[in-house]
């Protein structure tokens, strides 16, 4: 890794399983971005414990989800592949943060809102799910981070990471990296039964990457296409044309010119989508179940050390600044 290089550090929850709007909103633009940028990618368990969560759980989501990096082609030579909670210094950080956050900035986040609705009816609402969004600036900010690959979901936050370093700059004196953010084509894959809603982990509306190819096929064949005849083309079918040109460029371009003539039948798309997209993930899930438990977790010890430098070099100055001895 050389020093000019830009930096670029994007994190995954370890909450249950990686679906296909993780892997094609982010996940899978990090084995690109490594060739170009110094890498640094965080599996994020300390946001993991910000709703509801089970402690017999966690460690196999943990493993699962450095396996998905490793298989999706992040290499640890290029990259540093990182879990959150073995490097102090985030938590470190995101205390000091929070004490310069109003928090009217992180009571207006979207993704709070929602989370509280869900998680009112489940355990009650934590303190960490408020100030979750200050330890995702925490984890950027630490790395002095140019760019952030992320789906569009945490786009507000990426703009709050942005608002706190600026008003830290300006207040204390430059520490901070402004980041930017970088979004994929499939910045927001929908959900297959409801595609007004972005797919997630519950029932048959998401693709898990550990689907099994008929998992897949019988996943695609239920999803919502037109529900009502219109010129324009639905939110299903576009979200379905979406996952297809990244699994497929050929294929959707003659789907699209299908479209484009009237001819498409919507059962034609979904078998080949569902061909494409059974195909497409089946070197990574072969390399996934190559990987063993301890190899999983071999990867974060090899990168703890030079990120934890990194990481305490930026707390050393931000505590300084303020004037912590
Ligand atoms: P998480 O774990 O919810 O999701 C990981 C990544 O997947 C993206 N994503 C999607 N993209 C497209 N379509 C979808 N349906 C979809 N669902 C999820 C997310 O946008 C994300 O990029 N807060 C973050 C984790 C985090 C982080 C960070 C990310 C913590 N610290 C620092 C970047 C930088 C989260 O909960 O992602």
């Amino acid at each position: 890794m050389t020093n000019q290089k830009q930096r670029v550090f994007s994190g995954i929850r370890p909450t249950g399983e990686i679906h296909l709007g993780n892997f094609l909103g982010s996940v899978n633009q990090w084995s690109e971005l490594q060739n170009n940028y110094d890498c640094v990618f965080a599996v994020v368990d300390y946001h993991a414990i910000t709703t509801t969560f089970e402690s017999k759980e966690l460690p196999k989501a943990i493993i699962e989800t450095s396996k998905w990096i490793i298989a999706s082609g992040v290499d640890q030579q290029k990259s540093l592949i990182i879990l959150q909670s073995q490097i102090p210094e985030h938590t470190e950080l995101a205390w000091i943060l929070n004490c310069l956050t109003p928090l009217g900035e992180l009571e207006r986040m979207t993704q709070f809102k929602e989370k509280r609705e869900q998680e009112t009816a489940k355990s009650g609402i934590m303190a960490g799910l408020l100030n979750y969004p200050v330890l995702m600036a925490s984890d950027i900010l630490l790395y002095q981070t140019d760019l952030v690959p992320v789906g569009e979901d945490q786009v507000q936050h990426i703009e709050l990471a942005r608002d706190i370093a600026k008003r830290f700059n300006n207040r204390f004196g430059k520490v901070f990296t402004i980041p930017n953010y970088q979004l994929s084509k499939n910045a927001r894959v929908m959900s297959l039964k409801n595609p007004t809603e972005k797919m997630s982990k519950t029932g048959d509306q998401g693709i898990l990457l550990s689907d099994s190819a008929k998992e897949i096929e019988r996943k695609i064949m239920g999803a919502t296409t037109d529900t009502i005849a219109s010129d324009q083309m639905s939110a299903g079918v576009k979200n379905l044309c979406n996952i297809l040109q990244t699994v497929s460029p050929r294929t959707y371009s003659q789907m699209l010119e299908k479209y484009q003539k009237k001819t498409l039948q919507y059962l034609e798309l979904k078998k080949v989508l569902a061909k494409e997209l059974i195909s497409y993930l089946l070197p990574i899930q072969k390399k996934y179940h190559q990987i063993s438990d301890d190899q999983a977790l071999e990867i974060f010890e090899k990168s703890r050390a030079r990120a934890q430098s990194l990481a305490q070099k930026t707390l050393s100055r931000a505590k300084k600044t303020i004037g912590v001895l």
